[in-house]
């Protein structure tokens, strides 16, 4: 088996993700942050422990403001519904994904002005527009970093500079780069970063998080869920202390143990590292496949621009069908469809059939690579 659907989650998980998770369940399995004995301060500390993780991986001075998800839409939502309120204005791209379209759309009934910046056929940005687009007034410029379908990467510095002129925040949808390459919040200027732990950080399904830079009022953003913290019992009323604001209910600790062991192994093998040997992969790919009479590859072909996320059509073959034997005749496993993004596909000129996705990761090898090449080659043929 070939596993290329990383971009929707990693797999394999490093055998130290497979054993905190163990650990967690076998020896400190409290409820964190809540009683005062050995096990559920055991528990709080891996929790924290990960917090402060993903705060020095991510250059955010604070780990409380590490706001812990169950995924990249949870900490998605709770930065569009906490921030927006009717009557601002938010300014977006073609090619989100509906984690972040899905909210927007809903707000957009309440009365949030969305405008969506287009992009041109290969998915890049049309920054003259973006920045037409980012009027003084405009309370929020939401962006994903990569797109989960052609891969290409935003310029988020660029990005945050014209936001932050017109005097408004940037969140920026780090699915598809938190973990595959190096990601400097302050550097970057980003407000606030929505991703997944599942992901590139790889860790389990059932976690994310949601970064609130300094410039971000938590006090003025409405928590989407209410309830037990472990902390001001005595009151009724939400507390305001981060991360508590918005992280009610018991935690997700055994994944989120999970996730840390997931940070610290990206970590020690090195962003760069990971960055640039999956970019070979990702390039070998994109060689091999434009290649391939009847094959167009979708998204800018210079690896600077991208992650390793590349989408293919075959001409002749449905999606559907190339993804099918993909898997049955050549246990390939990759991702076909409109991937959650069809805005994307509407940008490419693929919907609504949308694409097939190859997506390598950090286990992912050359032959691998020559695997699905060769058998795509083979579906072209028969
Ligand atoms: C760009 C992008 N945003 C958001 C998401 C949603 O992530 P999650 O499944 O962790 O909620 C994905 C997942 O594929 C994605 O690729």
């Amino acid at each position: 088996m070939i596993y290329l659907d990383n971009a929707a989650t990693s797999w394999p998980k490093p055998p130290e993700v497979l054993r905190a998770m163990v650990d967690f369940l076998e020896h400190h399995g409290g409820n964190p942050g809540r009683s005062g004995h050995r096990l559920s301060i055991e528990a709080g500390r891996a929790v924290y422990e990960t917090r402060e993780a993903l705060a020095e991986l991510l250059n955010v001075a604070d780990p409380l403001r590490v706001i812990l998800t169950f995924n990249a839409t949870h900490a998605l939502n709770i930065a569009l519904l906490g921030l927006l309120r009717p009557g601002d204005r938010v300014v977006t791209t073609a090619i989100e994904h509906n984690s972040m379209m899905r909210p927007l759309r809903a707000l957009e009934k309440d009365g949030v002005s969305v405008v969506v910046v287009p992009s041109a056929p290969d998915t890049t940005l049309d920054m003259a527009e973006l920045a037409r687009a980012i009027q003084p007034g405009t309370r929020l410029v939401a962006v994903s970093h990569a797109s989960n379908v052609t891969g290409v990467l935003l310029p988020v510095a660029e990005i945050s500079r014209l936001a932050h002129a017109a005097g408004a925040l940037l969140l920026v949808d780090a699915a598809q780069t938190v973990g595959v390459l190096p990601l400097d919040v302050q550097a970057l200027g980003i407000d606030l970063l929505a991703f997944s732990g599942h992901k590139g950080l790889l860790g389990p399904p059932g976690t994310g998080a949601l970064v609130l830079g300094p410039a971000v009022d938590a006090s003025a953003m409405k928590p989407v869920l209410r309830g037990g913290t472990g902390s001001r019992s005595e009151s009724q009323e939400q507390p305001e202390d981060l991360p508590d604001k918005f992280e009610s209910g018991t935690p997700n600790g055994v994944c989120l143990a999970g996730l840390g062991a997931g940070v610290r192994y990206v970590r020690q093998r090195g962003l760069a590292r990971i960055r640039e040997a999956e970019m070979r992969l990702a390039s070998a790919l994109i060689r091999g496949l434009a290649a391939i009479p009847g094959v167009t590859v979708h998204g800018p072909l210079d690896s600077a621009q991208r992650v390793a996320v590349v989408s293919f059509i075959l001409a002749e073959r449905s999606v559907s069908e190339v993804g099918l034997r993909l898997d049955e005749e050549s246990g390939i496993l990759c991702r076909v469809g409109l991937h959650c993004a069809p805005g994307t596909h509407r940008t490419l000129g693929t919907f609504p059939e949308g694409t097939v996705r190859f997506a390598p990761g950090p286990f992912t090898t050359m032959d691998d690579i020559a695997a699905a090449l060769r058998a795509v080659e083979r579906i072209r043929r028969q």
